[in-house]
């Protein structure tokens, strides 16, 4: 695996606005910072700016084109067969949610559906509202189940997971990557506990239907949706370099074909076939499209990925930016590759500085184990809410709350349900890991270094530094 050199870290950083504040942006896991090609994009597309498949100006057929083409390059990043599984919201909150009401009506008296404790609330609220709330008030008794995870080293208990999936387990939710634990579940085990149940869907398979939330996941490593054979996969570009305001569920195009829409107006309609008794719907994936489309923020979002390939040099062929044509999957690979490289390092770094704090507390698994790029931690007698603040007046921004992981809090016993939490993107360097770790030690008062770095993270520092 190739990580940056620090000179190829240094012209990363310079694309960026932030550290020129001398930020050490390090909560990234809430929302990571745009580049500052992405801001000079969005004000040259205000000369061109219109709306889509809504006029025949060259601004508006111009504007289509890029729009459509981002579909294609986020199908390309994820290895969707294409375009026409994808949707557009505005956070992978309103995708689970668009997942929900498109499979609200299907859900039968006396199903279940399967989630975990370690979920997002966005991957869990949701579930717990449409068993508890909506579906109650049509008659239908429908159960939320809740899989554990192992306190220690933060890892989904897969038996138990598969102990709750039956027979009426139409759906199972996992996240992709936890935002609080770090944990990595092992999602072809996952695929498979879904399809061993024999639940009848409505288009004649076996098996439950797989929800994979990739907030976290995305962020940080090549997500696949074919390897994964997830039947929706939800994410959002705010986690990954592009502005605010995108989040995306892609889902089986077969699913697609049959679910209802989760939004109902204009856009979606087939043009023209609008009638007092039918209404007949976009082909897609314009069918999940009512009303005007974030269309600035899509295009914006597809500009980063390509942006991403081109600032990690991952293709030495050519630059992506600014471009339509279509994207290469080898150098999506190899993009990703290099920002998972450098983030896994910096997570073994702060791991290994934080570790050899004393009473300091990392939740989820060990060093070495797989993990999103984070470290959430408490600090024995220490609010993590007075480490947050003392941390920031220091200019490193962490985050200290339940992150929405409230389930897993209270599962811990964290009481006050809170953690402090450390992040990484791309653009941090190990200066920005090491003063993060200063910062926390400061916070609680401790001198430099009290207590050696563990030698068995000593170790994995190291290995991860060196491939
Ligand atoms: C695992 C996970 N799921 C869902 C979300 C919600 O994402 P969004 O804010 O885009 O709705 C987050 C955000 O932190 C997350 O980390």
């Amino acid at each position: 695996m190739r990580t940056l050199a620090s000179r190829e870290l240094e012209l990363i950083r310079s694309q960026f606005a932030f550290p020129l504040r001398d930020r050490i942006v390090t909560n990234n896991a809430a929302s990571t910072q745009p580049p500052l090609a992405v801001f000079e994009l969005l004000r040259d597309l205000s000369e061109t700016y219109e709306n889509v498949h809504r006029g025949q100006s060259d601004a508006s057929v111009r504007t289509t084109e890029m729009f459509e083409a981002s579909f294609d390059t986020i199908a390309t990043w994820i290895n969707a067969a294409s375009r026409r599984t994808l949707s557009m919201h505005r956070s992978t909150t309103e995708a689970i949610n668009a997942a929900m009401y498109s499979l609200m009506a299907d859900f039968r008296d006396g199903d279940n559906i399967v989630t975990t404790l370690m979920e997002h609330n966005s991957n869990y609220v949701p579930w717990h509202a449409l068993c508890r709330e909506i579906l109650p008030r049509f008659g239908r008794r429908v159960e939320c189940r809740l899989a554990q995870f192992d306190h220690e080293t933060g890892e989904l208990d897969l038996d138990h997971l598969a102990s709750l999936v039956d027979s009426r387990t139409k759906l199972v939710c996992c996240t992709g990557g936890s935002n609080f634990l770090g944990t990595k579940p092992p999602l072809a085990t996952v695929r498979a506990i879904a399809d061993a149940s024999a639940y009848p869907q409505p288009d004649g398979r076996r098996g439950a239907l797989l929800l994979i939330d990739a907030a976290q996941l995305f962020a940080s490593s090549r997500v696949d949706v074919e390897r994964l054979d997830a039947d929706f996969v939800a994410f959002s570009f705010h986690k990954l370099l592009a502005p605010f305001g995108v989040g995306v569920l892609y889902a089986k195009e077969a699913l697609r074909a049959t679910l209802p829409p989760f939004l109902y107006g204009g856009d979606m309609i087939a043009e023209g076939r609008v009638f007092p008794d039918r209404v007949e719907y976009n082909e897609l994936p314009w069918k999940f499209s009512a009303g005007t489309p974030n269309i600035l923020g899509v295009i914006a979002s597809a500009q980063t990925l390509r942006l991403i390939v081109d600032m990690v040099g991952a293709d030495a062929e050519r630059a992506w930016f600014r471009t339509d044509d279509p994207l290469s999957p080898d150098a999506v690979d190899a993009a990703m590759e290099i920002v998972a490289g450098h983030a896994a390092s910096l997570t073994h770094r702060a791991m290994a500085g934080l570790a050899s704090i004393d009473g300091l507390r990392i939740y989820g698994p060990a060093a070495g184990a797989a993990r999103t790029p984070l470290v959430a931690f408490n600090v024995d007698g220490h609010s993590p809410f007075d480490i947050a603040r003392a941390l920031n007046a220091q200019g490193v921004e962490s985050r200290a709350a339940c992150h929405c992981a409230t389930l897993a809090h209270h599962d811990l016993g964290i009481d006050p349900p809170a953690s402090c939490r450390v992040s990484f993107a791309l653009y941090n360097s190990p200066e920005d890991v090491d003063r993060a770790v200063d910062a926390v030690r400061d916070a609680v008062g401790q001198s430099f270094r009290s207590r050696p770095i563990p030698s068995a993270l000593q170790h994995s520092v190291e290995d991860v530094e060196r491939v």
